[in-house]
């Protein structure tokens, strides 16, 4: 059975579709987890604990004051646990767990409980599409919670729109990949290049290029999430740290080269997906350039090419470099990869306006040297490029 040796923590909370969590429960015992409920108050208002109970085989915990007083529940009962699963997860329970607050069991034990988390959202569409649930949202997937969005369907209140709980198979099945999607990596180390370098031609100007380094960090998010050790170097970016990550910061070509130098020892991938400064000004002016002359001019040089100088000391990692072109996508993303000595290459096009430097979405194709394949991939957001890119690789690694 493919979730045995699994224990499974669910947390309900006071929706409609807690009547739902009862076939949650059916569906990971069939498929071998032990599994542990715990209710809030108005979950208990939808569906008994003793429904869940029997159903679990498990005693289940409803408050913070129950339990005997010699262990302090709110951290016994999640140890063990390999995943926390909450659904559904009302408008009020997110905001908490958004926050910090810690006022019931379930709230508790989310602050105490050290791996991953997925929640399902499930409420009535104009609560759910409310900026404040969004934002919370947002935070929680930020800090590396995986949500499962809820479906578009009548809801309990009589309306249609977005909020239904997804099916419990379909649940279910979302929580048996991540557990094997997360195992896929662990004990594995990628180090991973993101975003633009600046190269400086006076104390306060440079030389750069327009990307926002999402995709890198979509990469480093994915490869965390399979239980990667994920070293993430990057280009100056205003995205947040990916949760579960290593990040190292740095400015120009040079740190960058620095950084990824220094970190490549042991790795097993190495993901090159910065947009690096080929060219630096020759002349730094220490101060802010003065204006005066009508005509000034400033020479460039070349930047260390970090992928090439990946490439030259490659010994047994996988080596993944990324080829933005604005024409002849595949014959340039091929010889880059040759040039380069890399083992894939993931190549887009930066001249379409959905899908390049600083959209949410990516259009990209995969090519690997040694199965000689091109796979090409649909327009997408960067996250799920980003997760078909990291399944591509594993594959390639042969981890899969
Ligand atoms: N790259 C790098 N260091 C550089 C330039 C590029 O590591 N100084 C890496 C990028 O991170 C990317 C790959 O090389 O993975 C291809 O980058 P790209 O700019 O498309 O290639 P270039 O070698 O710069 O070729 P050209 O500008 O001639 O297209």
């Amino acid at each position: 059975m493919s979730l045995s040796n699994k224990n499974i923590l669910l947390g309900v909370t006071g929706g409609i579709a807690a009547y739902k969590s009862a076939e949650i429960v059916r569906g990971l015992v069939k498929k071998g987890a032990g599994v542990r409920v715990v209710m809030t108050e108005s979950a208990m208002r939808f569906i008994t604990p003793l429904t869940l109970a029997v159903l679990s085989k498990n005693q289940v915990n409803t408050g913070l004051w129950e339990g005997d007083q010699e262990r302090i529940d709110h951290v016994s009962i999640s140890s063990g646990s390999d995943l926390f699963l909450i659904a559904p997860a009302t408008a009020n329970t997110l905001g908490k767990i958004a926050h910090g607050l810690a006022d019931n069991l379930l709230t508790n034990l989310f602050l105490t409980f050290k791996g991953p988390v997925v929640v399902c959202p499930s409420m009535n569409s104009n609560m759910y599409l409310h900026p404040a649930v969004q934002a919370n949202l947002e935070i929680l997937r930020q800090r590396g919670v995986h949500i499962i969005a809820p479906a578009v369907g009548e809801l309990a209140c009589g309306v249609e729109g977005v909020g239904r709980m997804p099916a419990p198979e379909a649940i279910v099945m979302e929580v048996e990949t991540l557990l094997m999607k997360r195992a896929k990596l662990s004990g594995k180390k990628i180090l991973i290049t993101a975003g633009p370098t600046r190269e400086f031609f006076d104390a306060v100007r440079f030389i750069s290029n327009p990307s926002s380094g999402k995709m890198g960090y979509a990469i480093a998010e994915a490869a965390a999430r399979r239980g990667a050790d994920v070293v993430l170097v990057s280009g100056p970016s205003l995205l947040p740290k990916p949760a579960g990550v290593r990040l190292v910061n740095v400015v120009t070509a040079e740190e960058m080269n620095e950084a990824v130098m220094s970190n490549l020892k042991d790795v097993d991938a190495a993901i090159m997906a910065a947009a690096v400064s080929d060219y630096r000004p020759v002349g730094r002016y220490p101060e802010k350039l003065k204006k005066g002359e009508e005509k000034i001019s400033n020479d460039l040089e070349r930047t260390p090419d970090i992928l090439e100088n990946a490439g030259k000391r490659k010994n047994g990692f996988l080596l993944v470099g990324f080829a933005a072109e604005t024409e002849g996508l595949l014959e340039n993303a091929r010889e880059k990869m040759l040039r380069k000595n890399c083992d894939m290459m993931v190549g887009n096009l930066v001249n379409s306006s959905r899908s390049g430097f600083e959209s949410d979405e990516n259009e990209v194709m995969v090519i690997s040297k040694k199965k000689d394949t091109v796979d090409k991939l649909p327009l997408m957001s960067k996250r799920q490029a980003a997760e078909r890119i990291m399944d591509k690789i594993i594959e390639e690694m042969g981890l899969d």
